[in-house]
């Protein structure tokens, strides 16, 4: 997919740079996103926006990848962008994103970080709880400022990978309930206070959603609700948010459809379920994040060790794992691989590909089929763009891989690699417990 492709030396080869190159210029394990097939992915949500003819905002979900290059190319391609950490904010800010298309997510946003927001300026918070609301009116006053917000509410549709039910959604830590009234006292108090600017609503119902009937139902739910509160409070939202949550193909079985199908599913239903609005339908933000950046991300990695235990199974080590990518191990995630400096020889052992770190669960694909693997061979997993940097982690004491975009031959480092001054970078040893003076 995108612009990978197996050269004529046999070498996987992305966005016109061939991995064996990547490597003797980066190292491994290395991050490397196709920027083309991003672009791509963002200009699939707007196109398919503007063919709706609603009004609309596509705020890439930063979460899944959110570094400054990242913003940069989110801005360029005129998305907004849903930030929910002060980390996710500074980064957004440092890139120059225009802060007025920041959203600010979370459950529990501290005080510092919506001062932080409302000091930049921010386009809009989205408001989870009771308590936030009235602590956010109370920031917000501190400041002589009025901030937009949107309230998040729970619609009662639970999107699982493959199913969705429409019980249980109650017992979620996010959002008011539509479905017990608590949604409905959340309007009337959010409207009555002062330095909140009520513009709408938020519904997420959840990730790796393959497809279109959660979020249907989720639009109606919505609609209905927004309508009972125009006319019981004669209070008219702007804008209703329906989250991300669009699925990838990660592996054979994955069925995700066009992002095209999404947009049209969801302006559909908007169009349906609002027509009793009788006035210009709300403008539509919806929060796409894996389906932005996963499909276009690669991690490239070096075999290692191996263990073959006869009439049992082979592990093959590589120089990553769980640190860079915990999904497997958190989730059971799946994941396809090709033998990347060999793409072209034949199939002759099934492995297991097994990290580095002092773990048994530290296991990132099992029963792969590959060419004979040696020590030194380069492994490349593909679809690792989202939920995989920006979930990384230093478990024992590991370096964060570097990030590069590639693009029409060219591979520009994005972040680098962590160093082992960064490791002990935040190290204190107090006088009390050293030997010797450091
Ligand atoms: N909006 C909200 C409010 C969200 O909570 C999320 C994801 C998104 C948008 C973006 O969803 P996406 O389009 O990426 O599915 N770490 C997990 C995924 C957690 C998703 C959390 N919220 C994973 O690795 O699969």
């Amino acid at each position: 997919h995108g612009t990978s492709q197996i050269n004529a030396s046999g070498h996987l080869e992305i966005g016109g740079c061939d991995v064996t190159d990547l490597k003797a210029k980066f190292g491994t394990p290395l991050y490397i996103v196709d920027e083309e097939l991003v672009r791509k992915r963002c200009r699939q949500y707007v196109e398919a926006f503007k063919a709706s003819g609603l009004r609309f905002q596509v705020a890439y979900a930063s979460k899944a990848f959110c570094v400054m290059a990242m913003c940069r190319i989110a801005e360029e391609e005129d998305m907004s962008l849903d930030v929910v950490s002060d980390g996710e904010l500074y980064t957004a800010l440092q890139a120059g994103f225009p802060v007025k298309r920041i959203h600010f997510h979370g459950n529990n946003k501290t005080i510092e970080e919506m001062e932080m927001a409302i000091d930049a300026g921010i386009g809009c918070f989205v408001v989870d709880n009771l308590v936030e609301l009235h602590v956010l009116d109370g920031v917000a006053a501190s400041k002589n400022a009025t901030v937009n917000i949107l309230l998040r509410v729970t619609p009662g549709v639970e999107a699982h990978t493959h199913e969705y039910i429409s019980t249980g959604q109650t017992d979620s830590k996010f959002g008011f309930d539509i479905g017990n009234g608590s949604a409905f006292e959340a309007v009337k108090l959010a409207i009555s206070l002062s330095n909140l600017n009520v513009l709408g609503l938020h519904s997420h119902i959840g990730s790796q959603i393959f497809e279109v009937n959660g979020f249907e139902m989720a639009v109606q739910r919505v609609a209905e609700f927004a309508i009972r509160v125009k006319e019981e409070l004669n209070y008219r939202f702007q804008v209703v948010n329906l989250g991300g949550g669009f699925g990838i193909r990660y592996v054979d079985g994955d069925t995700p459809l066009e992002v095209s199908h999404y947009v049209k599913a969801i302006t559909d239903a908007v169009k349906t379920h609002f027509a009793a609005w009788g006035e210009e339908l709300p403008e539509i933000w919806v929060e796409p994040g894996r389906s932005i950046v996963g499909d276009a991300g690669t991690t490239l990695y070096t075999v290692g060790t191996s263990k073959d235990i006869p009439g049992v199974r082979k592990y093959v080590a590589v120089d990553g794992g769980m640190t860079d990518n915990p999904r497997p191990a958190l989730y059971e995630s799946k994941y396809e691989a090709v033998l990347a400096n060999r793409a072209k020889d034949a199939i002759e052992e099934t492995v297991s590909i097994a990290g580095k770190c002092c773990e048994s669960g530290d296991m990132l694909i099992w029963d792969l089929e590959l060419p004979k693997v040696q020590n030194g061979d380069l492994l490349a997993v593909s679809c690792t763009g989202a939920y995989n940097y920006s979930m990384a982690s230093n478990y024992n004491r590991i370096r964060r891989p570097a990030v590069v975009f590639v693009q029409q031959g060219e591979s520009d480092l994005v972040v680098r690699r962590e160093s082992l001054q960064n490791i002990v970078g935040n190290d204190l040893v107090p006088e009390r417990i050293s030997k010797q003076t450091i």
